[in-house]
């Protein structure tokens, strides 16, 4: 695709700018991409709540039909759909494949949840005044929901949101990551020829404030769903106003590796948690903290599975880690890792980069108060720390800002279950890395992770309301 359009109103339109679109790994040219301007992302939002007003009739089997048919569309198109996310987003085409194979179950899982969208009948008779009533709720869908998606799983955590979307009648606005537009707008085609009417979705690609703005501002929007960086998820929060929003913003997940776990079982595990797709997923596991009476053991293992590591091309199948999404970040995080040695700590492995690949980088000596530690990295880069007690593991896990997935290695019931209730995270993975998702799994984070829950199930209670209704059965 050389130019691309917008995808409004079931039409591909051109737009007076664009911008060009380079592939991470060789900075070859890939596109050039259409900027929206505030007037389009307006009409699209209008657009989008015409074709609501129609389709929030529809049935729950007609939406169901939609999103299965979505699953199967993509089944025949896997290799060539995981192409265009190896080549946008440098991810492995192995890794790419596997989203590919996730998005199709997320899509699966939407269409269940259509299906499955209940409510509930009420005691009336319980509380006086109540005799000779039936009371029930049933959920609602909202209208349009300005969808806000980033670079790193460009096709399965855009069907986080526009598969529960669908599954209860909301439209969506979507605006894709920068860097990976060509994944979304290739969704548009395949829920046109699932049959999902025109204006239900729409694709809004380009960048600038005045755009996020009017996605989260206007008033025909009834709802945000956002996944990015906390900031930009603060700066969200404090433009919605009384919407409904949910944010799924950034980690630096923790593990803690108990002394009574086979090291040998768990090493690819953990190199795979910290390097998979160079460490760009909120879940990357950044942080290990193991006991020292095996940390030797451990960092010894893991820096001999990290060297044999494959760094290269995202479309050649040996590759297990490729570029960064662009060469500022490679910068940004040579510069933390530069810091985090002038303030004592040591590269146990890697810390050597070309423009734009950092290969995997394994951290010893690190302070809980040096970025590569405390804030969230994004990047191949894993700390691994010892510690001599529980109590300090759990603590030096919990002392950051950032809370999604967390993790235990352990072989001890009791230490499991202190760890499942004292570690501050949305979710706590027992005997597996933090970097462990599915997706019906609720998925969300506390702290400064995020607001609200993604998972099928949860996102659907997030993109509907709740209505109560009842009959006085005897006047
Ligand atoms: C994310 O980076 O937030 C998504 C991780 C995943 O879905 O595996």
């Amino acid at each position: 695709m050389k130019e691309t359009k917008l995808w409004i109103n079931g039409e591909w339109v051109s737009t007076a700018e664009s911008y060009e679109l380079t592939a991470p790994y060789n900075g070859e040219h890939i596109s050039n991409i259409a900027k929206a301007t505030v007037n389009d992302v307006e009409r699209s939002i209008e657009g989008a709540h015409q074709a609501f007003l129609q389709f929030k009739s529809s049935t729950a089997y007609e939406r169901a039909e939609i999103l299965y048919r979505v699953a199967e569309l993509m089944k025949e198109r896997k290799q060539d759909l995981a192409e265009i996310a190896a080549r946008e987003a440098g991810k492995p085409i192995t890794a790419a494949l596997t989203e590919i194979d996730r998005t199709i179950t997320t899509y699966q899982f939407a269409a269940e949840a259509a299906k499955g969208l209940s409510g509930e009948t009420l005691p009336m008779d319980a509380a006086p005044g109540g005799k000779d009533r039936i009371g029930w709720t049933k959920r609602v869908p909202l209208g349009v929901i300005s969808a806000i998606t980033p670079f790193n799983f460009p096709f399965n955590l855009v069907a986080h949101k526009l598969g529960p979307a669908f599954a209860v009648g909301n439209a969506v606005v979507l605006k894709p990551a920068g860097q990976t537009p060509l994944s979304s707008l290739v969704m548009a085609g395949i829920f046109k020829d699932a049959g999902l009417p025109d204006g239900m979705l729409q694709i809004v690609t380009g960048s600038g404030s005045e755009l996020s703005d009017t996605l989260v501002t206007h008033p025909l929007v009834k709802k945000v769903t956002f996944t990015g960086s906390s900031p930009v998820g603060l700066k969200i929060k404090e433009k919605v106003g009384l919407r409904k929003v949910t944010l799924e913003l950034g980690s630096n997940a923790g593990l803690i590796v108990e002394p009574s776990v086979p090291i040998d079982k768990i090493i690819d595990r953990c190199v795979s948690g910290a390097f998979g797709y160079a460490g760009q997923v909120c879940i990357s596991l950044q942080r290990i903290y193991v006991h020292q009476s095996i940390y030797d053991q451990f960092l010894n293992a893991f820096v001999a599975a990290t060297e044999k590591l494959v760094v290269g091309d995202p479309l050649d199948e040996k590759t297990d880690v490729s570029a960064m999404i662009n060469p500022k970040e490679v910068t940004r995080i040579m510069q933390w890792i530069e810091e985090a040695k002038e303030q004592g700590a040591t590269v146990a492995t890697g810390g050597t980069f070309t423009e734009r690949t950092l290969t995997p980088t394994v951290m010893a000596n690190v302070q809980p108060d040096m970025k590569v530690a405390c804030q969230e990295t994004f990047a191949p880069i894993v700390s691994i720390v010892p510690y001599d007690t529980f109590d300090e593991a759990i603590n030096l896990v919990n002392q950051s800002d950032l809370g999604l997935n967390a993790g235990i290695f352990t072989n001890n019931l009791e230490d499991a279950m202190r760890a499942a209730d004292e570690l501050e995270a949305g979710a706590v993975i027992i005997n597996d890395v933090p970097t462990f998702r599915i997706d019906n799994m609720p998925y969300g984070g506390v702290k400064n992770s995020g607001y609200g829950r993604e998972g099928i199930k949860y996102a659907v209670n997030e993109m509907t309301d709740l209505k109560f209704i009842t009959i006085k059965t005897k006047l």
